[in-house]
């Protein structure tokens, strides 16, 4: 429900939304202003990202602390110069949105509490966001990607299939049992000695590789669900470089190349899946208004490893097989940023929806909290479902 903020009733009225969105669920700290269209078209006036990769890379991984602590020395100057590059007022802004989770806690805290103190000052509807969903609708920042669709969300924590049928509504198809796609390449990385962040620069490494040269796993291959599972292909592939011994760089490019592809396959074994499993549940509940059964599939896939041209590649290659058109983000809204924290916050005040001042900042937070519950494929700990 949208709240009584002096510009609300504005707002829900507008041709047009401007919107703040704040990031710092892990290690990124972003801003963005964009502007919204009633038609859904959108205009990215300024997006600012500022990562901390220089502070973990000594760790050879994200530490909670460090990263809130960089998030509050820069997420002010940050806010400031989004506003500033987007060339508008702070009273031109017609709402605020931050990530409220999944994420590290003490980020996400940061983030809301300088949402929450904007919504208060300036007297606009604060929108708490899940850092995934964000992550779900991120094409919608630059292209036509109408409801419903397949999602593919690959990022550091997550990796999940999901069918998309509109804001706030998603059915989980498929969900990872043990690691998330970019935690096997930044582990595999690791164990590898490359730098952090690990997924770009195995997949460079992996360029001057041959990708046929190692025999790894493809977990899960061939099984009729849309689960993933990663632990046993990152212990293969750590097997196979202790067994190269004193490697040579060439060797590390092979084992490098043969990992990413191994990923890839699994990707692609598991979304052919669940592409049967969104065709037949949009023929099975034709009458529901987004579950048009004629509109074109859709194979969105989105998250951080969304960027590796091979997985982009492999996936390309299933739609055409399929019949699915793929749609993906360019290359600068597939890791973590602002501005597709502000557009689920502008599609959400589109729909009448804000939260309340004392919304909670939350570590775990799955988009199908029903799915979740009833099969928690990553676990389900003390602060509730995973994925
Ligand atoms: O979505 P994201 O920026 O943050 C999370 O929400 O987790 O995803 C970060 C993950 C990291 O694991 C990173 O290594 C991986 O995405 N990643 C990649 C590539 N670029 C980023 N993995 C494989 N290939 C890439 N080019
Ligand atoms: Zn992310």
């Amino acid at each position: 429900m949208l709240k009584s903020h002096k510009k609300t009733q504005k707002a829900a009225k507008l041709a047009s939304n401007l919107v703040l969105g704040i990031e710092t669920s892990c290690d990124e700290t972003a801003a963005s202003v964009i502007r919204r269209q009633e038609n859904g078209r959108v205009q990215v006036l300024s997006s600012l990202v500022a990562s901390q990769n220089e502070a973990h890379a000594p760790y050879g991984g994200v530490v909670p602390e460090i990263a809130a602590r960089a998030h509050m020395q820069k997420i002010d100057g940050l806010i400031k110069g989004a506003v500033r590059a987007a060339k508008i007022n702070w009273d031109d802004l017609d709402a605020v949105a931050a990530t409220a989770g999944p994420g590290l806690i003490g980020g996400v805290i940061t983030g809301l509490l300088a949402a929450k103190g904007l919504s208060v000052s300036l007297d606009i509807p604060l929108i708490a966001v899940n850092h995934l969903e964000g992550h779900a609708l991120s094409p919608r920042l630059t292209q036509n990607c109408p409801f419903p669709y397949l999602l593919l969300l690959v990022s550091g924590g997550h990796t999940q299939l999901l069918s998309v049928k509109g804001v706030g509504d998603f059915t989980r198809l498929g969900s990872t049992v043990d690691d998330a796609a970019g935690e096997t390449f930044d582990k595999t990385a690791k164990m590898m000695g490359l730098s952090f962040p690990g997924g770009p620069a195995l997949e460079r490494m992996a360029a001057f590789g041959n990708p046929n040269a190692i025999s790894l796993p493809r977990p899960f291959k061939g099984k009729p669900h849309a689960d993933f599972s990663f632990s046993g292909l990152k212990t293969a592939a750590a097997r196979a470089f202790d067994n190269l011994g004193n490697m040579c760089e060439q060797g590390k490019a092979d084992i490098a190349a043969s990992f990413q592809q191994a990923v890839s396959d699994v990707l692609c074994d598991r979304t052919a899946n669940a592409m049967e499993m969104f065709k037949q549940n949009k023929r099975a509940k034709p009458d529901a208004s987004t579950d048009n059964p004629d509109s074109p599939d859709r194979l969105v896939v989105a998250g951080g490893v969304a960027a590796n041209a091979t997985i982009r590649a492999g996936l390309n290659n299933l739609c055409a097989d399929k019949g699915f058109t793929l749609i993906a983000p360019p290359l600068k809204y597939c890791g973590d940023n602002g501005a597709m924290i502000a557009l689920v916050g502008a599609e959400k005040l589109a729909l009448g929806q804000s939260d309340r001042l004392d919304v909670k900042a939350r570590p775990r937070w799955p988009l199908d909290i029903k799915s979740a519950k009833q099969n928690p494929a990553s676990g389900f700990g003390k602060k509730g479902p995973k994925s």
